[in-house]
């Protein structure tokens, strides 16, 4: 299928100055396997330092608003971002889905801003416990990945990030055969909507991937890469997961 794979980690509300060593180390992960395509969501406050150290790595953000500019006390706006360093944008995560009470329309909103801005973009989506123990995962999140899809999505600017909530931080993964399922019905969703298009389309899969499950997640056909927490914060964590993307 040709995509190339895109393993990126998500610091979330993690690093400070003294961690930019990492990103340094990352960075040169990142240069030996220049067949990943590698990348760290730092901290608005670690995105420009970051940057002047990230090697072969993309920097890029967690969030970004969805205006231009105006009266938003506290928020970024992708422009912002983009000047800053960054080159893609996470929307949707289950964090700000669930904390932030933000809606599918919000994710789209906030997509097409950081695309108007030159932002590539990781559209996250992913089920609950109780959805998936109700056997309704495929339906919900192919569901909810149409309803915060952004207009115009292609391949060289959206990916998208499967995303199991109760799976993230826990140390607990869906199976293999699970996750294969998913990200069938998650590429057969794009598929109705961009049409061919979809087979060009990364879509990642997130929660609890570490050095030791890598292999095995993105070893499945329609797994084209991963979207990493806890196991990206140091080199020597996220180095494995690199390796094994390639
Ligand atoms: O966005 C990445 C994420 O939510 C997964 O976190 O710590 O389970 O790898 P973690």
């Amino acid at each position: 299928m040709g995509r190339r794979k895109l393993v990126v980690g998500n610091w979330k509300m993690n690093g400070m100055r003294a961690h930019l060593d990492e990103v340094e180390a990352i960075g040169a992960v990142a240069a030996a396997h220049p067949d990943v395509e590698v990348g760290l969501c730092l901290p608005a406050t670690l995105i420009m330092a970051g940057f002047e150290r990230r090697g072969a790595a993309f920097i890029g953000a967690q969030n970004c608003h969805m205006d231009f500019s105006g009266a938003y006390t506290g928020s970024l706006s992708a422009e912002m971002l983009a000047e800053a360093g960054a080159s893609w944008v996470i929307t949707g995560h289950s964090e700000r889905r669930e904390a932030r009470g933000e809606t599918n329309a919000d994710i789209a909103a906030k997509s097409v801003a950081a695309h108007n801005a030159g932002i590539n973009v990781i559209l996250c989506v992913g089920e609950t416990l109780a959805v998936r123990d109700a056997g309704r995962a495929e339906q919900v999140v192919a569901d909810q990945l149409l309803a915060s899809l952004p207009e115009g999505a292609a391949a060289d600017w959206l990916a998208v990030a499967y995303e199991p909530i109760w799976a993230i931080g826990t140390g607990r993964i869906p199976t293999i055969e699970a996750v294969a399922t998913m990200h069938a019905a998650l590429r057969a969703a794009l598929a109705s909507r961009i049409g061919a298009e979809a087979d060009k389309v990364r879509i990642l899969y997130g929660g609890s991937m570490n050095g030791d499950n890598a292999a095995d997640l993105m070893g499945i056909a329609d797994v084209d890469g991963g979207l990493v927490g806890g196991a990206s914060l140091t080199a020597a964590k996220f180095a494995p997961i690199i390796e094994a993307a390639d």
